[in-house]
């Protein structure tokens, strides 16, 4: 599917009208020690949120809460239109395969080649080997595969060993498997962490292109401040376990951004 065909599809489904997250008195606490305290916000459909916060503050807890690879304590988090805490795990698996989540680590197969690594994407749809090795996948399933990589601009790698490629060049074959999901919203956790700054800033960009081009709502933790106001529309801040900080992008300046890391407690 095209850019503007699949902007419009999301942009036609009811579901993804208005809010498509809304976390309400979230808490989370480890061996008695708080780390959420009571979350409430909202992200709206198609935008792109910077969640921001010092190390250790919670931004990496609360995304993996938000598809409950972290159980919460207490809270309510109501995303696409499902109640995610009260889920069956059935209703989880499905749920999950709506979101494209891109960590730090990509955790991609080493030995296998990009392609057949961007195939294992549609595991979300679909199981056993035809969903592991692109040689055995379903010429559709291969051909999407192909066009991921072509959006992350590495179609000419295709059969390579992604231990071959470089950091960024693995980043960006995630980021394809992770479209392979056709997803709904994308989760990611410092993609630009591990990579020198160039390629971090390529990645962020390719990442916040490929959910604006898709209709798709983004949400993304870094630590480079230039990331966060050149990349999002919204700027959420965690600080001793509450959001502190909820506002648009546009009209934020580094100069606030750096406030708000000073006055860490
Ligand atoms: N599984 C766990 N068990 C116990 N404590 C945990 C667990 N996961 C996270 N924590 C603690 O929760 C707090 C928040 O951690 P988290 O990883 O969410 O922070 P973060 O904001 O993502 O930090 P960073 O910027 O360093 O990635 C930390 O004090 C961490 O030690
Ligand atoms: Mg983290």
């Amino acid at each position: 599917m095209n850019a503007p065909l699949r902007a419009a599809a999301n942009k036609t489904d009811p579901a993804l009208a208005g809010s498509v997250l809304s976390v309400s008195q979230l808490a989370k606490s480890f061996d008695g020690r708080i780390v959420l305290n009571g979350l409430d916000f909202t992200v709206k459909a198609g935008v792109a949120t910077a969640l921001i916060g010092a190390n250790g503050s919670g931004k990496s807890t609360l995304m993996k809460c938000l598809i409950r690879l972290i159980e919460p304590s207490t809270g309510r988090i109501e995303m696409l239109g499902q109640d995610v805490l009260s889920l069956s795990p059935r209703g989880l698996r499905a749920f999950r395969a709506q979101v494209g989540v891109v960590w730090q680590k990509h955790n991609l197969v080493p030995r296998l080649s990009a392609l057949s690594n961007v195939v294992h994407g549609v595991q979300a749809r679909m199981s056993g080997p035809r969903a592991w090795f692109q040689s055995l996948a379903p010429d559709t399933v291969r051909a999407e595969a192909l066009d991921c990589l072509d959006r992350v601009g590495l179609a000419d790698r295709a059969l390579q060993r992604v231990d071959s490629l470089s950091g960024g060049q693995q980043q960006r074959v995630a980021i394809a498997r992770m479209l392979m999901q056709r997803p709904r919203i994308i989760l990611a956790d410092e993609p630009d962490a591990s990579l020198d700054p160039q390629s971090g800033e390529e990645v962020m960009r390719l990442l916040s292109g490929l959910a604006r081009q898709d209709g798709l709502t983004l949400i993304i933790i870094s630590h480079r401040m230039e990331h966060t106001l050149e990349f999002s529309d919204h700027i959420l801040g965690l600080q001793q376990g509450k959001i502190v900080m909820d506002r648009p992008t546009p009209g934020t300046d580094a100069a606030q951004l750096r406030r708000f890391f000073e006055h860490q407690e």
